[in-house]
């Protein structure tokens, strides 16, 4: 009798155990599924940056070129820590791909009008982000000011 309980412990635990890697297994290929999911839903927005931009460590001397830009050309809007006119731009790099950024800072009137998540944006705040006449070269600067801002 006793060897017959010890038998069906023994079993159970094996049993439940290996229901439970079973799951696991599942899990993980969810997740799987679910990173592929996220690359397919990759936004680059809309505008001139078409292609994926190659990001390093933060770069201290261009972010620094990126806060003098910011504060001229958008601190009338912005503000890093509370929404203002427009949205806060803490974790901005975490909401958005480094190209949707760059898209919207670049060519705002398009995005609110084609870009799902741009419009969502407008639809919430009411009024249209306003194009700044950045180039290229300084939007990254900005991009690298908002990473240093996230990466705190
Ligand atoms: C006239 C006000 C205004 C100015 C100036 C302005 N913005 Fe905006 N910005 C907005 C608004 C409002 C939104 C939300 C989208 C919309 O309604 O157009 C926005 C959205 C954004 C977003 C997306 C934020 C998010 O949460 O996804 C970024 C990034 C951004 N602005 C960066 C900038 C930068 C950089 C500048 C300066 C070059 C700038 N903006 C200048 C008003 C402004």
């Amino acid at each position: 009798m006793k060897k017959n309980i010890l038998l069906i412990t023994v079993l159970t635990t094996f049993l439940a155990f290996t229901f439970y890697s079973n799951c696991k297994k599942k899990e993980n290929n969810n997740s799987q599924e679910q990173s592929q999911t996220t690359n397919e839903n990759y936004s680059f927005g809309v505008g001139p940056i078409q292609s994926k931009i190659e990001l390093g460590p933060v770069d201290d001397a261009l972010a620094q070129k990126g806060e003098k830009l910011f504060n001229e050309k958008c601190t009338a809007c912005h503000k890093i820590e509370e929404r203002y006119v427009g949205p806060a731009i803490k974790g901005v790099t975490v909401r958005r791909t480094p190209e949707w950024i760059m898209n919207m800072i670049l060519n705002p009137m398009e995005m609110t009008q084609k870009d799902p998540q741009a419009k969502e944006l407008l639809a919430q705040y009411l009024t249209q982000m306003t194009n700044q006449n950045v180039s290229q070269e300084d939007a990254r600067a900005i991009l690298e000011y908002f990473r240093k801002i996230d990466s705190k």
